[in-house]
């Protein structure tokens, strides 16, 4: 297949970790007999060093023309502590979002059975966790109505959410429970929010249409104690916006680094393909940062967008052989063991697909 993918590599280690993944889906177009043309394009602080804009216009043209984007990350310290910023590299990523129309991001969790001890949870609470949180991507609070009023000593962020935003995330939430173990938990804060309750109100409208999946309600609060607590009792979670953002960072614990979980946005236009982790600008530039996520995320690519599943299966392969050998970057190491540069497992990667 002739297989067009955008090129994104953001800031910080993003460059690092986006130059492994495209020696990887080298490697495997090569043992598969596909064409990539890979186009690279500016996002984040990059972008804004470059052309004043995180997402620049011609970014989005490169896009849209893709077949699937693939992302590093966004976010630079020197905006972080300055609130009267008025260009941030985060702005570059919901722009991103909102024109790609992504409206459902889709970040799996799962635990690798050689890492299984790596987590700071107990084995015996995480073995066997397999869940998928579904978060809505383009609404709620993160694109609300927002300002300041009483002369800059009131800010406000508002919630809003239209039946038709609950209901095209739920059905993807409906449909990707189908295909699993046919659980799906519906996560809000119906007991105070208005938004809550209509989207309680229209997923309980959609659950005649798939009459096979076991339904549950839960609130937010609830939800992030018990994902700690037992995370394989979960198989699909659907969320708004922020509940999402939360509760998937808190997820990522689970599998025991931060490094090693991708996640997919997809929507109306091209689907993008991102590791959860940010940016990591304490490690940019030194070749330590772990590959594995972005690489994973090639691997949800291949799938996902081109419906190559046996070339997904191969980068999963050799992540876990590279996981069983030891052959991981410092976050993975631990103490006693080697530490491979991010290059170095990229490479070992590329040559063992
Ligand atoms: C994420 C990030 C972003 C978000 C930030 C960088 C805007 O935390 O992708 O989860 O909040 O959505
Ligand atoms: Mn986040």
């Amino acid at each position: 297949m002739n297989l067009n993918i955008a090129l994104l590599a953001g800031d910080g280690i993003g460059p690092e970790v986006i130059d492994q993944a495209v020696k990887v889906v080298n490697a495997v177009a090569k043992k598969f007999s596909h064409q990539i043309n890979w186009t690279a394009a500016l996002t984040g602080a990059a972008a804004i060093d470059a052309v004043g804009e995180p997402y620049p216009d011609e970014t989005h043209a490169v896009c849209m023309a893709a077949d699937a984007v693939l992302f590093g990350a966004i976010g630079h310290p020197r905006f972080d502590n300055d609130p009267k910023a008025t260009v941030r590299p985060e702005q570059g990523l919901l722009k991103m979002r909102k024109k790609l129309g992504l409206f459902a991001n889709v970040r799996p969790t799962f635990t690798f059975p050689s890492l299984i001890d790596n987590s700071p949870l107990k084995r015996e609470r995480i073995e066997g966790t397999d869940l998928v949180i579904l978060r809505e991507l383009t609404g709620g609070i993160y694109f609300g109505e927002r300002g300041r009023k009483d002369n800059g000593d009131t800010a406000f962020d508002t919630c809003t959410y239209t039946r038709e935003e609950i209901q095209r995330l739920a059905k993807l939430g409906f449909e990707m429970a189908m295909g699993r173990r046919k659980k799906l938990c519906c996560v809000d804060k119906a007991n105070v929010l208005e938004s809550s309750r209509l989207w309680r109100e229209t997923v309980q409208d959609m659950e005649k249409d798939f009459p096979e999946v076991e339904v549950s309600y839960e609130f937010v609060d609830a939800v992030a104690m018990r994902l700690v607590q037992w995370p394989s009792s979960y198989d699909v979670i659907i969320t708004e916006n922020l509940f999402g953002d939360i509760l998937t960072d808190e997820a990522s614990v689970i599998s025991g680094s931060m490094g090693l979980m991708p996640s997919s946005s997809i929507g109306i236009h091209t689907s993008l393909f991102e590791p959860i982790h940010g940016s990591y600008p304490q490690a940019a530039g030194k070749d330590i940062a772990n590959p594995l996520a972005t690489v994973l995320s090639a691997a949800m690519m291949f799938e996902d967008a081109f419906n190559l599943k046996e070339e997904a299966a191969a980068i999963r392969a050799v992540v876990n052989k590279s996981l069983a050998e030891g052959i991981v970057t410092e976050d993975l190491a631990g103490k006693n063991n080697k530490a491979y540069k991010t290059s170095e497992v990229g490479d070992w990667l590329a040559a063992n697909i």
